[in-house]
């Protein structure tokens, strides 16, 4: 599959993302459809959809049917546009541009933005619980990766590596120190999309921790690269404000240790994610496009 063509891949993959979050979504009505509509907002504004993308790809290369886990991915996107909206609010990063518009609290007002946000967690475990998804899994595999879902999101993942990523604003790391905000604030989420891909794809235990190790090291790779783009990046590719890092006295890869190193870090991971997929044929082509993706992307 040396021609496989990930651009269309994903442009596939994300349409399918992007309608059934539109029909999953609940529709604004009420004296509480402004949450609604601001949920609607952030989600619609236009996200690469890497991690729902992800958890299919992690369950063909096992042999599951992505189209029957949709409900999964889709909460997945919940989670991951929950955080962009808290982490864009003046008490963390205070950015006013996000994928490519006016961030959810400019909109909103901060109130606002910040129920959006809880509304968008709470309805991601919903969404395991949608009966597609019971119809398609048995309940203990959907409970397994429940878990491991709420794991990567709360104080042992992304929440805790947002609260190390604002503890240490204007201080100085050291390398184990940014490797585990890296890996705790972005790592996580995108490692339990690919592991919880596999485990409801029905997966062999050996499998999925591949698939772990893949995605423990696209992860960070991820946040690295989203690193490189803060600096070098271009604001109307990247739909959010070039700098962010700088003026927020960010622990960054750039910021340690200088671009070119930071480059050379993400390149190092996108190896190390390639080779977990060893025992891999073709099925997991996708995956290995989208590690060369991760590193390579300038958006
Ligand atoms: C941005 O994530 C925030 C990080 C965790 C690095 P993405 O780069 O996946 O953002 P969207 O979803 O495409 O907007
Ligand atoms: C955010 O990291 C990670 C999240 C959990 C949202 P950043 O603060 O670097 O993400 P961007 O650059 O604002 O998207
Ligand atoms: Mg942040
Ligand atoms: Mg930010
Ligand atoms: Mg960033």
């Amino acid at each position: 599959m040396a021609d496989f063509d990930l651009k269309r891949y994903i442009e596939e993959r994300r349409a399918i993302v992007d309608k059934w979050l539109d029909s999953l979504l609940p529709r604004p009505e009420g004296p509480s459809g402004k949450v609604v509509e601001a949920m609607r907002y952030s989600l619609s504004a236009g996200g690469k959809r890497v991690r729902p993308i992800l958890l299919m790809a992690g369950c063909n290369a096992v042999g599951g049917d992505h189209t029957k886990i949709l409900p999964a991915a889709c909460a997945l996107e919940c989670v991951h546009t929950y955080s962009l909206i808290h982490d864009d609010l003046p008490a963390m990063d205070n950015d006013d541009l996000r994928r490519g518009k006016p961030t959810c609290h400019k909109v909103f007002g901060e109130a606002i933005a910040i129920l959006a946000g809880d509304g968008l967690l709470t309805y991601a475990f919903e969404l395991m619980t949608h009966p597609d998804l019971m119809e398609a899994v048995d309940a203990r595999t959907i409970l397994d990766c429940t878990a491991v879902f709420a794991d990567a999101a709360g104080i042992r993942g992304m929440v805790g590596g947002q609260t190390a990523d604002i503890l240490f604003e204007g201080k100085t790391v050291d390398a184990n120190t940014l490797s585990f905000i890296h890996a705790k604030k972005t790592g996580a989420l995108i490692r339990a999309s690919v592991e919880m891909g596999a485990m409801l794809g029905k997966g062999r235990r050996e499998q999925i921790q591949s698939l772990k190790q893949y995605g423990t090291a696209l992860g960070l790779a991820f946040q690295v690269v989203d690193d490189i783009l803060d600096v070098v990046g271009d604001q109307e590719k990247i739909g959010k404000p070039v700098g962010s890092d700088l003026k927020n006295q960010k622990a960054t890869y750039p910021a340690l240790f200088g671009i070119d190193k930071a480059i050379e870090k993400a390149k190092d991971l996108k190896e190390e994610a390639l080779s977990s997929l060893s025992d891999f044929g073709p099925e997991a082509e996708p995956l290995r496009a989208i590690a060369t993706y991760v590193v390579e992307r300038d958006r």
